[in-house]
């Protein structure tokens, strides 16, 4: 029994429970030769094969790399790319634009436009080298058509140190932008928030920097006598966006362009004397997925989008164009295959 009980313990301490074979037969069971090195790994040669049937496959045939490459892609695509890269890799779109009752004096003038800006939520750095290339392309006059600040602390600092940036020949226009009176809201957000603090200094500061803001007014542009109208109008979920108090004075025959933050005013001024209307608020859809498109887009025109429309009538079919910015930032700092653009918009008289 001592031998036996030796055995058992040492059995035991092999990891092989045999108590329950030896109270059934009272014989001592006997133990494989093998099974006293269960501690070392023992060769398994059907494994061994099988494991190298796999490495064979994913080294030799570059599976492995197809799946890692898989999901890198997969995580660039859906992670990385839409939030960091994405939102800042921005392109400066150039169009020639003819009016055809465009004084000869203003061939060649060169409009800049900037929209939805969003500082505050939008990358300051990002922001500002945009700026200076638009800057640099030494555009007659920039207009801003839109959501310059995201409604929060610390915006109005940020566009603060953006705002000395910006030069051209004949200064700098701006219209507000939903955001510029409120945080976003389903609801059109209202005529009372323009009496918020932060509006009023927004207001206070595009004055301190000779940015002059259009609210249903306009600003006219000479050379030679002759006139360039541009017309800002008022944000129209406000409800305080006026056509008769913005054309109010302007010649049917000048040539105008209006200034409007939501491109569903491209209907609605569509009896007023413009011929060229640049907008923002779409952000181009922002996000758009394949097969689906874009999931949000926040106006009641979901075919502005982004890119150009024209507006037809019988007396004049191409009397009335619209361009759709999909904007520099956003308040979601995301973007999938909708580039962020600065546009430079050069006017013709005729087609050159
Ligand atoms: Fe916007």
């Amino acid at each position: 029994m001592v031998q036996a009980s030796s055995l058992l313990d040492r059995i035991s301490l092999n990891g092989y429970d045999s108590t329950s074979r030896l109270s059934r037969s009272g014989k001592i069971p006997e133990v494989p030769m093998a099974r006293k090195k269960r501690n070392k790994p023992q060769f398994d040669v059907e494994k061994s094969l099988q494991n190298r049937r796999f490495e064979k496959m994913i080294f030799h045939h570059g599976s492995l790399a197809a799946v890692i490459k898989s999901i890198g892609f997969y995580t660039l695509s859906t992670l990385i790319w839409p939030r960091f890269i994405a939102p800042k890799r921005w392109k400066l779109t150039r169009f020639n634009v003819v009016m055809p009752n465009l004084p000869r004096v203003f061939d060649g003038y060169k409009i800049a436009q900037l929209s939805d800006l969003h500082t505050g939520s939008t990358d300051q750095h990002y922001l500002r080298r945009v700026l200076e290339t638009v800057v640099a392309e030494k555009p007659d006059i920039i207009v801003i058509t839109g959501d310059l600040i995201e409604y929060r602390a610390g915006s109005l600092q940020k566009l603060e140190a953006l705002l000395p940036l910006l030069h051209a020949t004949d200064g700098v226009l701006a219209i507000f932008g939903n955001h510029d009176y409120h945080e976003y809201s389903w609801r059109h957000v209202g005529p009372r928030s323009a009496h918020r603090a932060i509006h009023k200094r927004l207001r206070t500061l595009l004055a301190k920097h000779q940015i002059t803001l259009l609210r249903n007014t306009r600003h006219r542009v000479l050379r030679e006598n002759s006139a360039l109208y541009f017309v800002g109008m008022d944000e129209l979920w406000t409800g305080n966006a006026d056509g008769p108090a913005a054309f109010a004075g302007i010649p049917a025959s000048a040539p105008c362009i209006c200034l409007q933050h939501n491109p569903d005013g491209f209907e609605i001024l569509r009896q007023f004397p413009w011929q060229l209307m640049l907008c923002g608020h779409t952000h181009g859809g922002q996000v758009r997925l394949p097969l689906i498109g874009s999931l949000f887009v926040p106006m009641k025109h979901r075919q502005y989008i982004r890119g150009w429309y024209t507006l037809h009538s019988d007396a004049n079919p191409k009397e009335k164009r619209m361009y759709v910015s999909t904007g520099l930032g956003q308040s979601v700092p995301i973007r999938l295959r909708v580039p962020p653009e600065a546009t430079i918009f050069t006017l013709h008289s005729n087609i050159q």
